[in-house]
């Protein structure tokens, strides 16, 4: 039975809260840093000469906390890059999130190790040093998280687990920009930090990636595999040896350009993204039958995306009519339930997908477990991928917008509750 004491949604005949005169406000165009054009004509200027990859990288890790950085093409590349800088190879088993992109994954099976999931915190998707620690084994090597979502992870008790196990701490901050935990800056907490400037990022130069680090010897490995493609000079006369299988993964002068004018904005960009996922988180609070994500203490999240998760068992409508109907009042969210990747990665069981029938069939990328990838494996990130819905986020919301976005989940809830 509909509510019908409450107004009717969009979606059943009833007027939208935001309509197409008054959208709220999307991702792009985006805003661009006023020193860009500066930069590209000193660019076009020197000939290609002037040096943007250094002076970007020096600004990026100065303005991340961190020692080093090393941009790269993406962040698929960094995340590779980082486990190869680290040491991660065949049959080293890499503890990794499971709600996230193929980016992070990618990386583990390039080396031949085996990517073995950590289930996560109901209530926002993250690994904890509590389910890490359960699939830690003596093949384990590293432990990759991903601050899903902008919301950083509960990194002290990973760090200490990290620790006991002797295990290095990869963060994946593609989603996490500039997102504080007890003062440092994701990507600073672990070993080595990962950010992608893909262009649907908080700071975006088309695609870009690039790692920080507090050690030399990984800025040094990282920049061997990702630059000069595993190749040394030993005799100059001779020239390179390439010893390891490195590869291309070199950032741009042009994108470099870009990136540094982009940088300049971000952390005001950022400052803003958090106040308004705090300012949604409080009131979602009060909203019977959703959930704001959990934000560990000490921390601000960054907000790439805004999640939240609906108990759709207090609903007369599945999550998917759920999105649905807040989508028609004029907020695009939906669920993403590809982001389980256990679930979505099928070549995960069968390689036959990448290298063909000649790979037996069943051959697997991990060889050593002796278990399918599967939805089951993580039933609290499966639960969670069956309750979250999320919409691109943006800091150009105002404060009206952001009123408006909670009267559209209340408007929504309010009609379908179960009562
Ligand atoms: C968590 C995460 N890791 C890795 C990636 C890959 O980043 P890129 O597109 O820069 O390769 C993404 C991209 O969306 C991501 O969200």
């Amino acid at each position: 039975m509909p509510n019908l004491l409450v107004e009717k949604p969009a979606i059943e005949g009833g007027r939208p809260v935001r309509s197409g005169d008054n959208p709220l406000p999307k991702v792009f165009p985006r805003e661009i840093g006023p020193n860009a054009m500066k930069y590209f004509r000193e660019l076009v200027e020197s000939g290609n000469t002037a040096n943007f990859l250094e002076r970007f990288d020096k600004a990026f890790a100065s303005l991340i906390g961190s020692k080093y950085a090393l941009s790269l093409s993406n962040c698929t590349v960094a995340c590779h890059t980082a486990l190869a800088a680290a040491g991660v190879g065949p049959g080293d088993e890499v503890v990794v999130s499971p709600i996230t992109d193929y980016g992070t994954v990618y990386g583990i099976i390039a080396q031949r190790a085996i990517p073995v999931f950590a289930d996560v915190d109901r209530l926002n998707g993250n690994v904890t040093a509590e389910t890490i620690e359960r699939v830690i084994t003596d093949r384990t090597k590293a432990i990759m998280v991903v601050h899903w979502a902008g919301i950083v992870c509960d990194m002290d008790p990973i760090i200490e687990v990290a620790d006991k196990h002797g295990l290095v701490v990869i963060e994946d901050c593609c989603q996490s920009i500039l997102a504080e935990y007890k003062g440092k800056k994701s990507g600073t907490i672990g070993d080595i930090g990962c950010f992608s400037f893909d262009v649907e990022k908080h700071m975006s130069c088309g695609s870009g990636g690039a790692i920080v680090t507090d050690r030399e010897e990984y800025l040094e490995r990282a920049r061997n595999f990702a630059y000069a493609r595993g190749s040394i000079v030993e005799d100059p006369s001779f020239g390179r040896r390439h010893k390891v299988l490195g590869n291309n993964y070199r950032f741009d002068v042009v994108r470099a350009a870009l990136a540094l004018a982009q940088l300049e904005i971000l952390p005001r960009k950022v400052r803003r993204y958090s106040e308004l996922g705090a300012q949604l988180n409080e009131g979602l609070e009060e909203i019977d039958g959703v959930i704001p994500c959990r934000v560990p203490e000490g921390s601000d999240a960054a907000y790439w995306i805004y999640p939240f998760l609906v108990e759709v068992e207090k609903f007369r409508v599945s999550l998917d009519e759920f999105g649905k109907a807040v989508s028609a009042e004029g907020l695009p969210a939906s669920p993403g339930r590809y982001y389980l990747v256990p679930e979505s990665h099928d070549l995960l069981n069968d390689l036959r997908y990448t290298y063909g029938e000649g790979v037996a069939p069943g051959g697997r990328a991990d060889k050593y477990l002796n278990k399918r990838y599967s939805a089951e494996m993580t039933p609290n990130a499966k639960w969670y991928v069956e309750h979250m819905l999320r919409w691109p986020f943006t800091d150009k919301y105002s404060g009206r917008d952001i009123e408006d976005i909670l009267a559209i989940v209340r408007k929504v809830a309010d009609y379908y509750r179960v009562r």
